[in-house]
């Protein structure tokens, strides 16, 4: 078992800084995912750590060595690539056992090896099949065996689950972790899916134009995005501009429109003059429905656009002022029709983030 450190990397393809220096430790045993949406640098970062890139500058290193500039098969990582990369015309046997022939293991210890990794993923006794009549989702498995059958101190998976469907997606996932806390291996997992990082993850990193915008646990991640690009991507919040109309002990006072006004609580982070333009988000799962009545800060009258039933909650778009604002409830909270008369919605003062523009 190894640590991966990242020390300053940089990656330039011609024009394109796909990677902009990255500088973080992935302690050892973790579960590191890297999250951002297409093209942020994912893949480009975990080819670097396998070995199959260079990085233009910077250094990595496995524990104490450096190995930046090592081949693959000189740093004994696995790595699950985007699309598998199964060999069609070899059996599922054939193709675990492919790195261990190019490692030159004994035939014997080759073949208890395979069977061993087999019967991890759950695939034992279909060591004979060729690797074309799998499923999906079995094909996903045979990848990761072959992967972790070289026995690396580091596991790379690169959207291992993007090409499954929604329920083998989920159980996938789960044998996935199960299988890395068993065999307690430093994991570093590509994603663009918030969800999978957040279920999945001891530690997060959240890339945008390859740029680390936080590194952090899940609940920091979640709970404290440290700008608009982290709150957006993962918490799929709703981002507004507003400007600081006044400042009390309580917070302030945020103007997002001529009539709308936000109260947001003070938070230690962010002291902002009066006047200052910030930025705040606000959770669609932090906007509530309530009754013109209720006497609480933040309520306001606002048109109900879109709703939309999806099992066990209920996403619905509501305008205030000019904004389109995403609201999720649970499944059994009341949510009016659209086009009732007197919709009111509610957002507590502590649940909106608000950042320096
Ligand atoms: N070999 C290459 N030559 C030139 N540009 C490249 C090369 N590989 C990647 N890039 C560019 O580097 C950037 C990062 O690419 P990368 O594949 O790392 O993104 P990604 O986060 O894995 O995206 P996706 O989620 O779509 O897989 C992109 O702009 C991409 O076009
Ligand atoms: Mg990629």
């Amino acid at each position: 078992m190894s640590s991966v450190s990242l020390h300053h990397i940089s990656k330039r393809f011609g024009e394109v800084m796909a990677v902009d220096d990255l500088d973080f430790e992935i302690g050892q045993g973790q579960f590191f995912s890297l999250l951002g949406p297409s093209g942020c640098g994912k893949t480009t970062t975990l080819r670097m750590i396998a070995g199959f890139e260079f990085p233009s500058s910077g250094q990595i290193l496995f524990n104490d060595r450096e190995v930046t500039y090592l081949k693959p098969n000189l740093r004994n990582a696995g790595m699950v690539f985007q699309n598998f990369a199964l060999f069609p015309h070899m059996t599922v046997f054939e193709n675990v056992a492919f790195g261990l022939q190019a490692r030159k293991v004994e035939r014997s210890e080759q073949e208890d090896r395979v069977l061993t990794a087999l019967i991890q993923v759950d695939l034992g006794g279909l060591g004979t099949r060729p690797v074309t009549q799998l499923s999906g989702g079995q094909q996903q498995r045979v990848a990761l065996a072959r992967a972790i059958v070289i026995e690396p101190e580091i596991l790379l998976l690169d959207e291992p689950l993007s090409n499954l469907d929604t329920k083998l997606r989920e159980e996938t996932r789960d044998q996935i972790k199960e299988l890395q806390k068993r065999l307690g291996i430093t994991t570093i997992y590509v994603t663009h899916d918030q969800g999978e990082a957040l279920t999945l993850s001891d530690r997060i990193a959240v890339m945008d134009k390859g740029v680390c915008q936080q590194v952090g646990t899940p609940t920091e991640i979640y709970r404290s995005p440290v700008n608009p690009f982290v709150a957006r991507f993962v918490g799929n919040s709703n981002v507004l501009s507003g400007t600081v109309e006044a400042i009390d002990a309580d917070g302030m006072l945020v103007s997002i429109s001529s009539d709308v006004k936000l109260r947001v609580a003070r938070t230690e982070s962010l002291l902002p003059a009066p006047q200052a333009s910030v930025t705040l988000s606000i959770r669609p799962e932090s906007i509530q429905f309530v009754s013109k009545t209720v006497d609480l800060p933040n309520v306001f009258s606002a048109d109900l656009q879109r709703v939309r039933f999806s099992g066990s909650v209920i996403d619905s778009e509501v305008t205030l002022g000019s904004e389109v604002l995403r609201v999720k409830s649970l499944a059994e909270e009341t949510v009016p029709e659209p086009g009732s008369a007197d919709i009111c919605i509610h957002v507590d003062p502590a649940q909106i983030y608000c950042f320096d523009k």
